[in-house]
């Protein structure tokens, strides 16, 4: 069971946060995450194919999948999810289903995807434990789930010191542990996880789901 300081649900917030959202985000990929983003970004790269079933989990304003569809990545098999209603409005723009919906309780089948990334949304639900369940449930046998993560590493400096103070003051997400992360998920069934290496308060991971397709 992943421990953690209790956090308020934060969907309000971002409701009123979706018109500054990319600005202020672009400021933390900036200063603090940016390495976590590009690692997140290259597993996608490297795990995705043309027929892969695809979740963006906590899209926010879907500029992962507009990345990715610019790059040449189908939309066919692309899904996002997001539970606020002005963060999806900013996904107009991406020709793909667009579900209104919360990480802790998926509306999807056991095993419907074979690429799940949830980026920079884990750590702004109540109860990351049971989002994390959530995730892996839907991925297929032989998939994987990517995640980035606000992380409780070392600042490195002024400037991501100052992104994590006020990340915490807006109470939009909290600073989670990579190895209870890590631990939570070497308990599920068929599931091996690994760290990506990146600097900074974020983290990256690759979950991989093992285990023959019967
Ligand atoms: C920091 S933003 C990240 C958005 C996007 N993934 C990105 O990389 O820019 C966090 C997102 O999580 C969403 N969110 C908040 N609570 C959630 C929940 N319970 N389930 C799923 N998403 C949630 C917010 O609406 C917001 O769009």
């Amino acid at each position: 069971m992943l421990s953690q300081a209790p956090l308020r649900d934060a969907v309000d917030q971002y409701e009123k946060l979706a018109p500054r959202y990319d600005k202020l985000h672009h400021r933390w990929l900036r200063h603090a995450g940016g390495e976590a983003q590009a690692a997140l970004e290259g597993l996608v790269r490297a795990l995705a194919t043309p027929t892969s079933k695809f979740l963006d989990a906590g899209c926010g304003t879907g500029n992962l999948a507009r990345g990715l569809i610019a790059e040449g990545m189908s939309p066919n098999m692309m899904t996002l999810l997001d539970p606020s209603a002005a963060m999806l409005a900013r996904c107009a723009d991406i020709r793909v289903p667009k579900i209104q919906g919360r990480l802790e309780s998926l509306p999807f089948e056991d095993g419907a995807f074979d690429l799940v990334t949830c980026a920079w949304a884990l750590e702004t639900v109540p109860n990351p434990h049971l989002a994390l369940v959530e995730l892996c449930r839907v991925v297929r046998v032989g998939g994987a789930l990517c995640l980035a993560f606000c992380a409780d590493e070392p600042a490195r400096g002024l400037a991501d010191g100052l992104m994590r103070q006020a990340l915490l003051y807006r109470g939009t997400g909290r600073f989670l542990s990579r190895s209870q992360l890590m631990q939570t998920i070497e308990t599920f069934e068929d599931f091996e996880v690994r760290a990506i290496p990146s600097h900074g308060p974020a983290s990256t991971l690759l979950a991989k789901r093992s285990g023959a397709i019967t």
